[in-house]
């Protein structure tokens, strides 16, 4: 298949940045990031620079990958960018991708943001504070089946940002609230629970992230169907947290 890229390029957080464009000859088997390899390929045997991107595992499970595709963050399916493929596309599209828009994601070059505010939102929750020892063993702490599966469901979430690039508050809510939700349900989590909600939020504030004002675009494009209602739990904990 023959696509027309229309694809971001900016040299650091202060350059303004620009679209570029190019038609690429593509198997349309091949997946996104397999097209973008084919672009740079041909783009260093033109002499130019190739366009930066993040990947790693390429198996939806790192979070590393991240574009907007088309105006959607990780494209037209609930998905992430690695895992999607040029399949999805007719021959002869035109096809725009651009990095996460956030004031808390600068653009680091090209498609590639910064995207440390998750990681210093995690430290703020901490985890525990005092040396306990070796790991017990996995059954000696009962953990009621329900709370157990919605922890389990919230781990899933991988860190992408998409939630944050699809929201037009620029919120890190949901992220957040995956974290908290995945401590604040087992027994290890408890005894910090209410300062570990407080911290992390305050760090999501300090950031630059905006409020959740429940319009549901996280939700909708997070490849790993994180559910809004974690954002209410998030809530309850911070609520039940602050100062009386
Ligand atoms: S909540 Fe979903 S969209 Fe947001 S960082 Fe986690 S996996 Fe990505
Ligand atoms: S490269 Fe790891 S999730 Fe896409």
């Amino acid at each position: 298949m023959r696509i027309t890229l229309e694809y971001w390029r900016q040299n650091g957080p202060s350059d303004t940045g620009h679209f570029e464009t190019r038609d690429v000859e593509v198997d349309d088997h091949a997946s996104f990031l397999e097209m973008l390899d084919v672009l740079n390929e041909e783009l260093l045997a033109d002499g130019t620079e190739p366009v930066a991107f993040d990947s790693d595992c390429r198996e939806g499970i790192c979070g590393q990958c991240g574009l907007v595709i088309n105006g959607d963050p990780h494209g037209p399916l609930r998905t992430t960018t690695c895992q999607l493929h040029m399949r999805s596309f007719k021959d002869g599209d035109k096809i725009t991708i651009e990095p996460w828009r956030s004031t808390a994601f600068p653009v680091l070059k090209d498609l590639i943001v910064d995207r440390s505010a998750f990681d210093r939102i995690i430290q703020a929750g901490g985890y525990i504070s005092v040396n306990t020892g070796a790991a017990p063993d996995a059954h000696s702490q009962l953990v009621p089946k329900q709370n157990a599966d919605l922890a389990f469901e919230a781990a899933a979430c991988i860190g992408c940002g998409a939630c944050v690039a699809a929201c037009p508050n620029g919120s890190g809510m949901l992220f957040t609230a995956a974290k908290v939700v995945h401590l604040g349900l087992l027994p290890q989590g408890q005894p910090e629970r209410k300062t570990r909600a407080l911290n992390m939020i305050r760090q999501h504030d300090d950031e630059g992230f905006g409020g959740c004002t429940n319009l549901g675009e996280c939700e909708a494009a997070c490849p790993k169907e994180i559910p809004i209602e974690f954002i209410s739990m998030l809530n309850r904990d911070i609520l039940a947290g602050a100062p009386k």
